[in-house]
């Protein structure tokens, strides 16, 4: 690595969406070089980023994002060139357990992040060309009725220890703009699915348990509504952002996809009754025969859906997956690591 070439900060990349930021990146401008810093908690693999290890335009640095030390060394060393932040604690169901890692990482951690590169920006006097990209949840702003959808100027009104954690880190990342006149952008997407996802969340779960012959549990009465994004959908809306955005701004970015929690079981279900290479257990006609409801979440948002209108006019983005095909390629995934275990464990 050299130490003098602008190089991108990505934090979290060994997590769900940065391992797809970070792939797509750096297929995308090969030439350009990017640091990894992650903790590696129980959510981040260096598996995720396996192919990248041998590049010499990619470093992975194992540290947290709230050690102050580290990252004023991370500035100190490298041509920072610009942040894209995704490192966070991402669980709602484990903020409701333990709110205490949410802040320390999400709120204090991205304020670690924000003076680190304010100091080195400023010395330099690039605070202005530089960019900071915060990556955020549609979640901030609270849940929605049957009708309407969260727009940029929405009013952050969180409801779990996840969001608020998430809305104090944005609160920080305008502030540092409009005090500090940072380059600061923040967007907000919706639930993202695709290949990588840590086995708690809901598309995961739904696709391992199913495969393993296990419940898959779906909460309440299966009606919370979520709007599904593609992940390789958001990395291009990301890419957008980050290159084109305009400084000080929010940009939403949902998938167009509401569906209800129950609806997306049920078409997973199906997909995997109709793939020849995954066979439904024995004793049951249809997937579909292991959904199970089980008690609710505390608090459980009823319903998000984002306008990304300005996203799609302003800077010309739209997703390309539908929920049929990202949900077909994440399924291809989950059922080729799952046959690559069920190999190893017959070894
Ligand atoms: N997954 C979604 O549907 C979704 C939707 C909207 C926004 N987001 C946001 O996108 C970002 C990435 O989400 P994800 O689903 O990929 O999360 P994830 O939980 O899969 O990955 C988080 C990564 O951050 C790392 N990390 C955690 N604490 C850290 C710390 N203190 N220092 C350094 N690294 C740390 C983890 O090791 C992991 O690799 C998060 O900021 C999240 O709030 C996620």
């Amino acid at each position: 690595m050299n130490k003098q070439k602008p190089t991108l900060l990505v934090t979290g990349g060994a997590g769900f969406i940065g391992a797809n930021y970070i792939n797509y990146y750096l297929e995308k401008y090969p030439n350009m070089q990017l640091i990894n810093l992650d903790k590696l908690t129980y959510a981040g693999s260096r598996t995720n980023l396996q192919a990248l290890e041998s590049l010499e335009n990619y470093y992975f640095i194992q540290g947290d994002i709230a050690d102050e030390k580290l990252v004023n060394t991370i500035f100190s060393m490298f041509n920072v060139s610009g942040v894209i932040h995704f490192a966070a604690e991402s669980h709602v169901d484990r903020s409701i357990k333990n709110a205490k890692e949410f802040v320390k990482t999400n709120t204090l951690g991205t304020m670690i992040l924000l003076q680190a590169a304010r100091s080195a920006w400023e010395k330099e006097g690039t605070l202005t060309k530089k960019r900071f990209h915060h990556i955020s949840t549609d979640e901030v702003y609270g849940s929605l009725g049957e009708d309407g959808k969260f727009h940029e100027e929405t009013p952050y009104d969180p409801r779990n220890p996840y969001s608020a954690s998430k809305a104090s880190a944005n609160m920080l990342v305008k502030s540092f703009g409009h005090t500090y006149g940072m380059n600061v952008v923040i967007s907000s997407s919706s639930n993202n699915y695709g290949p990588k996802q840590h086995e708690e969340k809901l598309i995961p779960t739904i696709i391992s348990n199913a495969l393993r012959g296990e419940e898959i549990p779906i909460y309440g009465d299966g009606q919370n509504i979520r709007d599904w994004l593609y992940v390789e959908d958001h990395c291009r809306a990301l890419d957008t952002i980050y290159h084109y955005g305009k400084a000080f701004e929010t940009y939403n970015i949902g998938g167009g996809n509401e569906k209800v929690n129950m609806d997306i079981a049920v078409k997973i279900c199906e997909i995997l009754d109709h793939m020849q290479a995954v066979k439904t257990p024995r004793s049951l006609d249809s997937f579909k025969n292991l959904i199970t409801f089980t008690t609710d979440r505390k608090g459980h948002d009823r319903r998000y859906a984002v306008d990304d209108t300005k996203l799609r006019e302003s800077l010309g983005w739209k997703p390309i997956e539908s929920l049929e095909s990202g949900l077909k390629k994440t399924i291809d995934w989950y059922v080729a690591q799952w046959d690559q275990t069920l190999q190893k464990s017959r070894l």
